[in-house]
């Protein structure tokens, strides 16, 4: 546990929330000094910044590292856009990616879930590891995503090295270096080859799905492009995944630490959406993205020049006392909770938030119901390590509960 904001430093990466008080109290606009970047940890800060985003600019990046797009290669997707170009991507996609085109998904979802379990209960009871977030919070995502993007059953294995690619990309703090080299490229050329010719596919003969959904979607004339969807793709895979899975892992560990509010999801399963917004307010999935300054901008009487890297500390501001009152660092799956910054807000708020949130309603409702008095080994589990996002790598449970209790 450190108190000093260092986020590069694998301690307070592991326990980031003394030094994110800190900076709320003592430092709300942190001038981190190599690399050169600033901070914001408050609440309202957050907020208002985030959502001005004639000022706050995420075309040059979402992490404090230069030149990032550019380094990946990659033209810039929608959540690296300003209006006026994202506004028009962004009615496009919602075109297809609608709330109902979600919803559909819940039998699947829990289908999946169910057998998931299943597994797991058989692999316990052989005296094997079982591991929540490698054999059900990650795959999880991952078959939401290929369901949705209509991918064949024969193709879904491929999608692992890609995720596993990303997830890399992620452990290794967003430093592009981690996909411009090593098997990360090899991964990502592999998935846009891929994604290339679904699209081509599809666009020839449409199906049922969200990709074909988007290549004929159309608003005031305009219609997406190839690369428009590849890059949606790529978003999804690189934000949808990881993120949800976290959420789910992160959801059950703070439960298994605390009996007397997993009771209450137990006896009321309807708190479970509440719940999940607390799990993202206090254990967010994404901790922190940067934004770029178009212009000076002074905050709490500090300018910020224009051009300057400022990182929006979601993680930080979700806890602020000044928001959500003096029990912010405790959890309470009944706090009413009107706005936070878990899917962060303004223009970027994630589209996939309803997808993430079916997932872990889903996921949380059969486990609480299968497995009440599940104990996550926590010795044992191992985190991801980034200055951004949140989550696990590995996470072994004992399904029944912790072996030799009660
Ligand atoms: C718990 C799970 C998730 C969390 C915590 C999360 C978080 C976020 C955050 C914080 C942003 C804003 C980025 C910024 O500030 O620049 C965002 C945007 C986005 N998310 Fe999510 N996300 C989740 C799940 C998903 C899923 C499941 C999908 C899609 C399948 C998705 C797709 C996107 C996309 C496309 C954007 C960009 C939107 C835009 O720029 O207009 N996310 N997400």
């Amino acid at each position: 546990m450190t108190d000093v904001y260092a986020p590069f430093d694998p301690a307070f990466q592991a326990d980031p929330y003394p030094a994110y008080r800190r900076l709320r109290d003592e430092d709300p606009v942190h001038r981190h000094a190599d690399p050169p970047f600033w901070a914001l940890s408050r609440f309202e800060d957050v907020w208002t910044a985030v959502r001005d985003h004639g000022t706050f600019s995420s075309a040059s990046g979402l992490t404090f590292y230069e030149d990032e797009i550019g380094k990946l290669g990659l033209a810039p997707t929608i959540v690296m856009l300003d209006p006026p170009r994202h506004t028009v991507l962004r009615r496009l996609i919602s075109h297809g990616f609608t709330p109902r085109r979600t919803a559909a998904m819940e039998d699947a979802l829990r289908a999946f879930v169910r057998a998931r379990l299943a597994e797991m209960r058989q692999r316990e009871a052989d005296g094997e590891t079982v591991d929540l977030h490698r054999d059900l919070a990650s795959p999880l995502p991952t078959f939401a995503l290929a369901e949705l993007l209509g991918v064949p059953e024969a193709d879904r294995k491929r999608f692992d090295p890609w995720v596993a690619a990303l997830t890399t990309f992620q452990d290794r703090g967003f430093d592009a270096a981690a996909m411009t080299e090593g098997p990360g490229v090899q991964a990502v050329a592999e998935m846009f080859a891929y994604f290339s010719g679904v699209i081509a596919e599809r666009r020839a003969r449409p199906g049922d799905d969200l990709i074909s959904a988007l290549t004929v979607a159309e608003a005031d004339g305009e219609r997406l492009t190839d690369w428009d969807v590849l890059g949606f793709c790529f978003v999804m895979v690189a934000g949808g995944n990881d993120t949800t899975g976290n959420l789910i892992s992160h959801g059950v560990t703070l439960l298994s630490e605390r009996p007397g509010q997993r009771a209450k999801l137990v006896e009321d399963p309807s708190l479970i959406p509440n719940a999940l917004v607390e799990f993202l307010r206090l254990e967010g999935s994404v901790q922190a993205l940067g934004r770029t300054t178009t212009r000076p901008v002074t905050v709490h009487g500090v300018e910020i020049p224009a051009g300057e890297k400022v990182m929006m500390l979601y993680g930080a501001a979700n806890r602020d006392e000044r928001e959500f009152g003096p029990s912010a660092d405790a959890l309470d799956v009944t706090r009413e909770i009107p706005r936070h910054l878990g899917f962060a807000s303004g223009v970027h708020f994630c589209i996939g938030s309803h997808l993430a949130k079916l997932q872990a309603r889903v996921a949380l409702e059969e486990l609480l119901a299968a497995h009440p008095h599940l104990d996550v080994d926590r010795p044992r589990a191992k985190r991801i390590m980034s200055p951004f996002t949140r989550g696990w790598v590995s996470l072994p449970v004992h399904l029944g509960g912790r072996p030799g209790a009660g």
